[in-house]
């Protein structure tokens, strides 16, 4: 069955069972004023509308793969990769998915236990596994080790405990200025001499230096991007690489389909939707394994190594 996408973004299609309901909501809260809501039980009435809107929306997109036809280096196979409106739903000028993320870490504490949420005694594992993960892909004949990149860094768990032992100047990215001071003036201790620039911005919005880097890390943060903004920004990384350079993303992959994490704000998503949009932006995957020896109620976390 074709779907097509009308100008303001709602779907129009024969048969579209789920219409009705979806103008419901949509009628529902689009009028909702954000600060009166807040302030009232019917905040938390907008919030379930909202989760539970989220939840069949995305369950029915995944019914329907969406096409994109304008992006000419991909395999004919990769263009059926689902690029979620989902993500996208404006409120007063807003982008929400972000906005809600934005709110979400401002209340996060500058801790290994605010960078972990609830999972912090997975944080030594987590990090062995990655240490293990980058060994191969760094080394003669494979990427130097002058310059790494942090992306979505926080307070630089990542970059203390896998990418400085090895690289000898670092960068990191996130968009939360405490996190990033918090890394600087505390945690990373005398080896915040060898951050050479603490980038504080959204990574749908920055574009890291060209031919920069041996080693671009994304950790627990490309679920925090839309699938265009994602695509869109691993295309700007892959021009930040130095030769035999790569790129690592570690990431909860949804056993099935898409989830949402209203909370943070977070979209995980299949590995098969992560590769079609790996693919998307025009990389080539050079390795992928799953991080073993994490409890299994936690959603399953892969690393994916490309090019
Ligand atoms: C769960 S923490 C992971 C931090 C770090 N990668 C680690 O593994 O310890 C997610 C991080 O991504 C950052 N983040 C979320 N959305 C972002 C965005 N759109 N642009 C830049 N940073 C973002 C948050 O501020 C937070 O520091």
């Amino acid at each position: 069955m074709e779907i097509s996408l009308e100008d303001d973004g709602s779907r129009s299609s024969p048969n579209f069972e789920y219409k009705g309901a979806h103008l419901a909501f949509r009628d529902r809260w689009k009028e909702t004023d954000d600060t009166m809501c807040r302030h009232s039980m019917s905040f938390h009435l907008h919030h379930s509308l909202r989760s539970e809107f989220f939840a069949s929306y995305l369950y029915l997109l995944e019914k329907v793969p969406l096409g994109k036809k304008t992006h000419t280096k991909v395999q004919p196979h990769a263009v059926k990769v689902k690029l979620y409106p989902v993500t996208c739903e404006y409120i007063k000028g807003e982008k929400q998915f972000y906005y809600r993320a934005q709110k979400f870490y401002e209340d996060v504490p500058a801790s290994v236990e605010g960078m972990m949420g609830d999972f912090v005694e997975i944080s030594n594992v987590d990090l062995e596994g990655s240490r293990q993960f980058l060994k191969r892909f760094v080394g003669p004949g494979k990427a130097g080790t002058q310059c790494a990149l942090d992306c979505g860094s926080g307070i630089g768990r990542v970059t203390k405990g896998v990418l400085l032992p090895v690289f000898e100047k670092m960068e990191m990215a996130d968009m939360m200025e405490h996190f990033l001071l918090h890394a600087h003036e505390e945690y990373l201790g005398d080896d915040a001499d060898r951050i050479e620039t603490y980038y504080c911005y959204n990574l749908q919005n920055f574009t890291p230096p060209k031919n920069k880097y041996d080693v671009i890390w994304m950790q627990w943060v490309a679920c925090h991007l839309t699938d265009k903004d994602l695509m869109n920004f691993l295309i700007r990384c892959k021009k930040s690489l130095r030769p035999n350079g790569v790129i690592i993303i570690k990431d909860n992959m949804a056993r099935q389909g898409c989830k949402l994490d209203p909370i943070d704000s977070s979209i995980s998503r299949h590995l098969d939707i992560m590769r079609n949009i790996i693919a998307m932006a025009g990389l080539e995957v050079l390795a992928v394994e799953r991080q073993e020896g994490f409890p299994e109620i936690i959603m399953p976390v892969w690393m994916i190594a490309m090019k």
